[in-house]
């Protein structure tokens, strides 16, 4: 890797996020070429690290494959990919070994109490249970596993010499061979390829330019697009955006997923209560104490999460009540501390000790199951670019990600995906790549409004959450439409005008991909998985049975 006086930084691989997909991907790809890894904040803050449920996986010998591929396909509601969900479940048990060896540590079964043993391994794992799964499959560090995951990762990142690690960069645009105007503007054209990325130094406020002969996007999802939301701040959906202003197809964005339970109160900024919790016996009640789960499922608090979500927005409908509960003081004290340590003390610090009472929840944005559109080695059909995680739509989820299999997917999919992008850069001829254009900023000045981007930060996240949200309508979304092409004018000549700051950059993603997420929530005129419209109650298979795709048009 070599950095000029324009700033300039030439590598073989550019990978652009840190979570569990970036870094798996980076330890892989490391072997085989000179890699820069560019984080927004610092290397941890990452979905990843805030993931409390575990990695879904066949290792309890009552399960089998089929089964964990049977649950998948249900909860996806006819839009998973078969081939994608066989190669997923088939390949998570060999992804999770590796971390083993990395040093990841999972929780592991009392050997005194059970003789019950994994599959085909030594450790006998904890399995936990989670919505939607038949069987206890959830292999899990305590309620951290993300974390758990992230620290030994990070570890072995920060060890790797061919590694450049460039935190507090964030990224501001793909480059392509057409791109050719003031400040990255991408002219799209058939024979398009990525060759890296614009990435703003936060610290020093310089544009670098970073040319890549492979380009990763592992930048995790969305969820800053709506008012209440499980994610950190991180999650504004840059890759999505990113990717789709360089001409990427993007698929599936109406089936956003809300998970039933994060705590209500004013100061928990994104507290959630892990189904994990669930899966261990808690209840969902009403202030009145009722359990009201078995009137929407046979499978009743343990159902699929739009299920659960949807039928908690119906009970506060109903009750005017500002949350419902969720109790599992029933289950010995000690047992909750020990399984759930993290949960426990962070409940306590709001006043809520879960051992001895219900503590109250409401759904909020958790997870986009669509993306970037990806084949079945993490490639995106622009050229060079591929994605991996949250950001991209692998055909794994369909319009329902079954709980736990976001982690097992990004671990399978890093792996294929590193295998691929290795025997492209031994395959590809690079020698033809041009110099991208430097970063141009002039002609800009430095912003006089900064109201204009934190109000239209919150006046998008709001409509999203009342127009675009669990149960959704014609005229709603029209509306959401309405107020979404008016702040893009907005943002579209602010974003010329003045210099670009972090806070511009994620508010340029965030209206792309809420402007995405009500595209494809408009077009889809049925009801299925996680997507709900009161006009078209039913699921159609006979006209939707389809992904929803979209491709900036084609220029030039
Ligand atoms: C949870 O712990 O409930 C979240 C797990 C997931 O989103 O799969």
């Amino acid at each position: 890797m070599q950095n000029n006086v324009m700033m300039q930084i030439n590598t073989d691989f550019l990978i652009i996020g840190s979570g569990v997909a970036g870094l798996s991907f980076a330890l892989k790809v490391a072997k085989f070429g000179s890699v820069a890894l560019v984080t927004k904040k610092e290397i941890m803050d990452s979905n990843t690290s805030h993931a409390q449920g575990g990695i879904a996986s066949v290792f309890d010998k009552v399960d089998s494959f089929d089964l964990h591929i049977r649950d998948t396909l249900a909860s996806g509601d006819g839009l998973c990919n078969r081939d994608v969900v066989e190669m997923v479940v088939k390949n998570g048990p060999d992804r999770i070994r590796e971390l083993v060896d990395l040093g990841v540590h999972f929780n592991v079964k009392d050997k005194e109490r059970t003789d019950h043993k994994s599959r085909d391994y030594d450790i006998d794992f904890d399995l936990g249970r989670e919505g939607g799964h038949s069987q206890k499959r959830i292999v899990h560090a305590h309620d951290m596993t993300g974390m758990e995951l992230e620290s030994v990762l990070v570890a072995h990142v920060k060890n790797q010499d061919r590694i450049a690690l460039f935190e507090n960069h964030i990224a501001i645009d793909l480059i392509t061979i057409s791109t050719r105007m003031k400040r990255g503007q991408i002219i799209t054209t058939h024979e398009d390829y990525c060759c890296g990325a614009y990435v703003l130094d936060r610290q020093t406020d310089q544009v670098k330019t970073f040319c890549a002969k492979i380009t990763l996007l592992a930048t995790g999802g969305a969820g800053k697009v709506y008012l209440y939301t499980s994610n950190p701040d991180i999650a504004t959906g840059d890759g999505i955006a990113m990717g789709y202003r360089a001409g990427a197809t993007v698929a599936n964005l109406e089936f956003v997923q809300f998970h039933p339970t994060c705590l209500y109160h004013p100061d928990a900024k994104n507290f959630l209560i892990s189904e994990a919790v669930r899966g261990e016996g808690a209840i969902l009640i009403d202030s009145s104490g009722n359990a009201f789960m078995e009137k929407y499922d046979p499978q009743k608090d343990l159902a699929c999460r739009d299920v659960v979500a949807r039928a908690i927005d119906v009970e506060l409908k109903k009750s005017g009540d500002d949350s419902v509960f969720l109790d599992i003081s029933h289950k010995n004290g000690n047992f909750i501390k020990e399984r759930f340590p993290n949960l426990y003390e962070k409940s306590l610090t709001f006043g809520f000790d879960m051992t001895k009472e219900p503590i109250p929840v409401v759904p909020a944005a958790h997870y986009l199951c669509g993306g970037i559109a990806t084949g079945m080695f993490g490639r995106t059909d622009l050229h060079r670019l591929y994605a991996v995680g949250e950001t991209a739509c692998t055909g794994l989820h369909g319009a329902n990600r079954l709980a736990s299999n976001s982690l097992v997917e990004a671990l399978v999919y890093s792996h294929t995906a590193a295998i691929q992008a290795v025997k492209d850069l031994g395959a590809l001829d690079f020698s033809s790549t041009p110099d991208p254009p430097p970063w141009d900023e002039v002609g800009t000045t430095d912003s006089d409004e900064v109201i204009m981007v934190s109000h239209n930060w919150d006046e998008i996240r709001r409509f999203m959450w009342n127009y675009v949200g669990i149960v959704r309508s014609d005229k709603r979304l029209a509306r959401a439409q309405r107020r979404i092409e008016s702040i893009q004018k907005e943002i579209h000549e602010y974003y010329w005008n003045f210099r670009v700051s972090a806070d511009l950059i994620e508010l340029r993603n965030i209206a792309i991909v809420a402007e995405l997420i009500i595209k494809c929530a408009s077009h889809r005129k049925e009801s299925r998985g996680l997507h709900y419209n009161i006009e078209y109650p039913n699921r159609d298979d006979s006209r939707w049975q389809k992904d929803t795709i979209i491709r900036r048009p084609f220029v030039g």
